[in-house]
């Protein structure tokens, strides 16, 4: 059994103060030697589900409100959708919004933000869309949008933790040059295409866990108040990736250890992920049997399923999954994806429109239940 797995699972298990990510402002540590990874061939394969559409009417564009005693209008349902400027959570404020769900789409840049919610509401006719700043990573950032959502409707019904990043440095030019044809993307054999244009770097690894798991907990945990007052039934989605599958996982230790869920907190996974960083700096993640296709990207996608459980375990009222959501055509993966963001919204809003006797702590595959653990 490898090292780093010993230590994490330990009862003495070590945190290393120096490398827990901080709170915005982020710091990096210094870089490292770049270390180049075998990365993406497992992310290539091909996954094609059946995505039954949820939404092919927009016959379903209706406002449910409720007004309330003090004659402020609350709407039936409210979502807040992370990242929702571009990409699949463009996409899944439109869905949602389609759905009669009145959507607080929210993005880190203002202007980005406020184009995106202009475009849903003359593109697609949509008014139930409302733009609202917040850069995950920031504190003053989440407790506005909090504070905003508790002074405005007082609850919250749906939040979708969609924003991420790709966590590995691309020279793009390059990339685009070797003009990787998709299936061999999909077959895996551009692993060693890919060497010299992608690089897993010290410093986009700790932005990426910063983002993908810490990031996503901050919010959920700034806006779990307001989620406990949804009268509708809370449903969290966590945006995760196949890459977080545990048969992807290489320590065979570790790998049983995230399927109990019981013996993980918070703590435990941040103790994890130092071990991960520690090891990625001393360049020995291989020898120390973590992932080594897309690193950071993977681990902090398996966290997000760890802490996805956490959470389910821990609100049994609420409906909360973690959804992988295709291998969609993105800037996240430089546009290389197979399908539309259209298609790869899909289980995401699935999820977050789940009936209060629905899974709760399980990982969808786009719009079907799947296997991650
Ligand atoms: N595309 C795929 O094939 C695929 C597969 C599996 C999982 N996913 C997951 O799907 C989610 C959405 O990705 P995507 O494919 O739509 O990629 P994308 O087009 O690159 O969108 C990423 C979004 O996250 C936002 N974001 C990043 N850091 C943020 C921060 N600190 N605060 C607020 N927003 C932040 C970006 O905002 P800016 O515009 O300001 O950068 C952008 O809106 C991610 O969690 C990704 O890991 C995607």
């Amino acid at each position: 059994m490898a090292a780093a797995a010993a230590s994490y699972s330990s009862s003495s298990w070590r945190v290393r103060p120096s490398l827990t990510p901080l709170r915005s402002p982020l710091q990096l540590q210094p870089h490292g030697r770049a270390h180049r990874i075998a990365i993406f061939a497992a992310r290539m394969e091909s996954r094609s589900h059946a995505a039954p559409s949820a939404m092919q009417s927009s016959s379903a564009l209706h406002r449910l409100e409720v007004a309330t005693h003090d004659n402020k209008t609350i709407p039936e349902r409210l979502a807040v959708v992370t990242g929702g400027n571009r990409g699949i959570g463009l996409e899944v404020c439109r869905q949602l919004a389609l759905q009669g769900v009145t959507v607080i789409l929210t993005a880190r840049d203002e202007k980005r933000g406020k184009d995106a919610v202009e475009s849903l509401r003359h593109g697609s006719n949509l008014s139930n869309i409302i733009f609202h700043q917040l850069d995950i990573l920031n504190d003053s950032s989440r407790a506005s949008l909090a504070q905003y959502i508790k002074s405005r409707f007082g609850k919250l019904d749906i939040l979708v933790n969609n924003a991420g990043v790709g966590g590995v440095a691309v020279d793009q030019d390059a990339l685009r040059a070797l003009n990787i044809d998709p299936k061999i993307w999909l077959s895996g054999k551009a692993v060693n295409l890919i060497q010299s244009v992608i690089v897993q770097t010290y410093d986009e690894a700790v932005k990426c866990l910063n983002t993908n798991y810490y990031g996503l907990k901050w919010v959920t945990e700034a806006l779990l108040p307001l989620l406990k007052q949804s009268t509708s039934g809370a449903r969290i989605v966590n945006t995760t990736s196949l890459r977080s599958e545990l048969k992807r996982m290489p320590n065979e230790k570790l790998r049983d250890d995230l399927r109990n869920v019981e013996m993980w907190d918070e703590a435990r996974i941040e103790a994890m992920l130092n071990e991960f960083l520690a090891d990625l700096k001393k360049e020995r993640l291989e020898e120390a049997g973590w992932p080594t296709m897309l690193p950071a990207y993977s681990m902090s996608k398996t966290v997000v399923n760890l802490y996805t459980r956490i959470l389910a375990r821990r609100h049994p009222e609420m409906r909360i999954n973690c959804v992988h959501p295709g291998f969609v055509n993105t800037e996240i993966n430089w546009n290389t994806g197979i399908i539309p963001p259209e298609e790869g919204a899909r289980g995401a809003v699935k999820a977050a429109l789940l009936p209060q006797d629905g899974p709760s702590g399980c990982y969808f595959d786009q719009t079907e239940l799947g296997e991650a653990w």
